[in-house]
């Protein structure tokens, strides 16, 4: 099986642009820059998440089949490494304050 590399919290952080646009969903770090234009919910939803956890919100309409079904793996940049979520990136980037819901929300039953 291939190596995947972690990314970390802060890899997520630098793209908070609409037109870079990474999400974190349930400790994957996503890119939605092109997608958030066709999403049937609409782009502002998703771009108001931009480098930071949408996780709550989006487990509020969705269930997490949709993400795949929807969106092809190369839009998957990778699982977030849990170990990055710490008080003190919180401390640094006070924007991803719910990032560190990511410790608790982690499952990875790939694994
Ligand atoms: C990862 C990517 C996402 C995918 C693939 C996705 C996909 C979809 C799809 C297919 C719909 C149409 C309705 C349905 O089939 O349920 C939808 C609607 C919607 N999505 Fe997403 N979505 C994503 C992320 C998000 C996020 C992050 C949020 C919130 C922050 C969100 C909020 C909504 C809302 C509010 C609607 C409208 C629901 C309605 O019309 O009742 N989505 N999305």
């Amino acid at each position: 099986m291939a190596v995947t590399r972690l990314i970390s919290v802060k890899d997520v952080l630098l793209h908070n642009k609409p037109d870079d646009c990474w999400v974190a969903i349930n400790g994957e770090g996503w890119d939605l820059s092109s997608f958030a234009r066709e999403h049937p919910g609409g782009a502002s939803v998703i771009i108001k998440y931009a480098g930071r956890d949408a996780t709550d919100a989006f487990f509020e309409v969705h269930a997490a089949p949709i993400i795949r079904k929807n969106l092809s793996t190369d839009h998957l940049m990778s699982r977030i490494d849990p170990s990055t979520v710490t008080p003190g990136v919180e401390e640094i980037y006070p924007r991803c304050s719910t990032l560190g819901e990511c410790e608790t929300s982690v499952e990875f039953p790939h694994q």
